[in-house]
């Protein structure tokens, strides 16, 4: 994925060739960066916090507001879910021998892709749908809604194992968070609670997000090209 210089500086190359990306440089990082879109989505995504200083006095402040629940680390855009008890789920947050672990790992994986700070998260029981075949990861039943000019393109399983059942996400809270967001082009990932209650966990930019194997190509790309008004085309 393009951080938000190289967008920029793409941007701006097309630009001078008379292209027009779908979302400007600003668009693009608002939905890019967590800490940028996170008091929109505030009411439905776990809480959170986040520091671009990264040192130990930083961790602890940010970790204790958390008591003793579980969270999860990732950095401005991507975890390492994959590493999930290596570098990604940390069980107790009060447990500081066990946060410096965790988060040195994840630091560690991330090396020199690592943007821009560490973002910390409540966990919260999802609703399990099945391990990952290779890494191990639990898999949750999880959605991935495409949104064009403010309105779903697409709701894709976020996963490409495992059995949703009848599971199908309540959209419609959702699409008034949507209508929020300063973006023409984006993803809502959501997921589903042990409890029932639905909550996103992260947004993206539609240009930089990745469909899912499941995906019919051919009907997403027609179903956006639907989506585009007259006047933009
Ligand atoms: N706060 C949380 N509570 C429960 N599970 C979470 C939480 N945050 C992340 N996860 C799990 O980890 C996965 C990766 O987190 P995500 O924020 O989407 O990072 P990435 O950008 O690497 O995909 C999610 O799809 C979800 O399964
Ligand atoms: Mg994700």
């Amino acid at each position: 994925m393009l951080n938000p210089t190289q967008y920029q500086n793409l941007y701006d190359g097309l630009l001078k060739k008379n292209i027009e990306l779908i979302n400007s440089p600003a668009s693009y990082k608002h939905c890019h960066y967590l800490p940028e879109s996170y008091h929109k989505i505030q009411s439905k995504t776990p809480k959170s916090n986040w520091t671009k200083e990264i040192d130990h006095d930083a961790i602890c402040k940010l970790t204790r507001e958390f008591g003793e629940r579980s969270i999860i680390v990732k950095d401005f855009v991507k975890s390492e879910k994959h590493k999930w008890n290596e570098a990604c789920f940390i069980p107790n947050a009060s447990d500081s021998d066990k946060v410096a672990k965790i988060v040195n790992k994840f630091i560690e994986l991330r090396g020199n892709s690592l943007n821009e700070g560490l973002v910390f998260r409540q966990f919260e029981a999802l609703e399990q749908l099945t391990v990952h075949s290779k890494s191990g990861m639990p898999l949750t039943k999880e959605f991935r809604i495409f949104f064009a000019y403010k309105k779903i393109v697409k709701v894709f399983y976020y996963w490409d194992e495992g059995d949703y059942g009848e599971t199908k996400p309540e959209l419609d809270h959702f699409v008034e968070i949507a209508k929020t967001i300063d973006s023409d082009f984006f993803t809502m990932d959501i997921a589903k609670k042990k409890n029932g209650d639905w909550i996103i966990m992260e947004l993206g930019d539609g240009q930089v997000a990745g469909l899912p194997d499941n995906a019919d190509r051919h009907e997403f790309y027609y179903k956006l090209k639907q989506s585009i008004p007259k006047s933009s085309s």
